[in-house]
């Protein structure tokens, strides 16, 4: 008997050896695990659609399409600049892979954008950033500085800007990779400065000779400088409209909560494909409330639209104001003119104003 029980308390003594020996391995490498992990974790999550590059009739030659006058920069110096590309440099993580900081070999500081090459639609999102961004010269569209294309790798080089994505602004206080930052909420005036940087932006790409439609307008994709004026990222959707045409008949992409309802009927994207977008974000910017999470009213899961329609038919609109928000001085009339317009831009798609409108009647908002 007294074996049996020494052979039982042997095993159970080896088990829980092994065990911390596990344990041990596992908390040693977990660091570089982890986070490759997370990384897939929420690129599964990301809830950005894109159409399917089989439909598309772009086939991709690059030496045709990038401009000769744009800096080319060598994948050397990229990888001097970034440390190998080094994961303490990253400051954003998109659906088509990492933007990191780096200090180019003339001082300059960019932001650095390496296009996944796992991610298939790469190739197609690089060319599509390239086309449109290299082009473009306007204080509230994020600057192209350069690119490199290295065997499968696709780097663009943006101009770095200072206070990151409006998204860390309205939503984060948590951290990113490298500044724990708890970000103070922005007063109400900059909300509408902001916004008025977005819709000048958008004004601009719409009033073109050949309108661009941006079809990915997020808090994500609107960068801030250091005056919190904005700036408009992430041209990887964006379509020319030929004059031919009004439209784009790309399939469907953008993000969740953010595309218009008449995306489900199988429309084309127009440039009220953007101003339905930026009435989300201006909802989303008052409320901070995000528009792809379902918000649950009267026992019911609604999604942010709704839930601001409901609101406001009951004029609770102070009541929807991010309970962040500074609200001293805050005019109650300019507030419900604020949700009029936000309101307007997310109609049904013919009753929505043209961005130079919304530009309009935002300036004349707290001025
Ligand atoms: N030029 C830049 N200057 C400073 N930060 C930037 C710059 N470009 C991108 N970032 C940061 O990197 C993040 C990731 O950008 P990216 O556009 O790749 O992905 P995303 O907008 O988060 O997601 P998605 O791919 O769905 O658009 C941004 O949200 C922003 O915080
Ligand atoms: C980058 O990696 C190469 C080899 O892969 C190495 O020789 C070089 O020293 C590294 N540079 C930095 C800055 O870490
Ligand atoms: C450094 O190079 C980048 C990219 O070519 C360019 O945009 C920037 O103006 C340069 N900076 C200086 C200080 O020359
Ligand atoms: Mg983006």
């Amino acid at each position: 008997m007294a074996q049996f029980v020494q052979a039982v308390l042997a095993a159970a003594a080896t088990f829980f050896l092994i065990t911390l020996i596990f344990a041990f391995i596992a908390l040693v490498c977990k660091p570089t695990k982890n986070q490759d992990y997370q990384r897939r974790q929420r690129r599964h999550h990301q809830t950005r659609t894109v159409p399917n590059p089989e439909h598309s009739s772009i086939t991709i030659d690059e030496s045709a399409t990038f401009d000769p006058s744009m800096n080319r920069i060598s994948m050397e110096e990229l990888k001097m600049s970034t440390k190998n590309f080094s994961t303490d440099l990253i400051i954003g993580d998109g659906s088509f892979g990492l933007v990191y900081k780096a200090k180019l070999f003339n001082g300059s500081t960019v932001a650095i954008k390496k296009l996944d090459p796992d991610a298939f639609q790469g190739f197609r999102e690089f060319r599509a950033e390239m086309e449109t961004l290299g082009k473009l010269r306007h204080q509230n569209i994020v600057k192209i500085l350069g690119y490199c294309v290295s065997g499968l790798e696709r780097v663009l080089i943006l101009e770095f800007v200072e206070r990151g994505s409006l998204d860390q602004w309205i939503h984060d206080t948590s951290s990113t990779n490298n500044e724990p930052s708890v970000k103070s909420p922005l007063p109400w005036e900059t909300r509408v400065k902001i916004l008025r940087g977005v819709a000048t932006g958008l004004a601009y790409l719409h009033g073109l000779d050949t309108p661009i439609i941006h079809r990915d307008i997020k808090a994500s994709n609107v960068l801030l400088d250091p005056e919190f004026e904005a700036h408009i990222a992430d041209f990887g959707l964006a379509r020319r409209i030929d004059s031919s045409q009004s439209h784009v008949s790309t399939q469907v992409a953008g993000t969740m909560g953010y595309m218009p309802p008449e995306y489900k009927e199988g429309a084309a994207a127009t440039v009220r494909v953007d101003v339905y977008s930026f009435g989300i974000l201006m909802f989303e910017v008052a409320t901070a409330e995000r528009p792809n999470l379902p918000k649950v009213m009267e026992g019911k899961e609604v999604w942010l639209i709704e839930w601001a329609r409901k609101m406001l038919g009951q004029n609770r609109h102070m009541e929807m104001l991010d309970s962040n928000t500074p609200k001293e001085g805050l005019s109650e009339d300019e507030v419900k003119e604020y949700f009029r317009i936000a309101s307007l831009c997310t109609e049904e798609f013919r009753g929505r104003p043209a961005m130079s409108e919304v530009v309009g009647l935002l300036k004349k908002l707290s001025s």
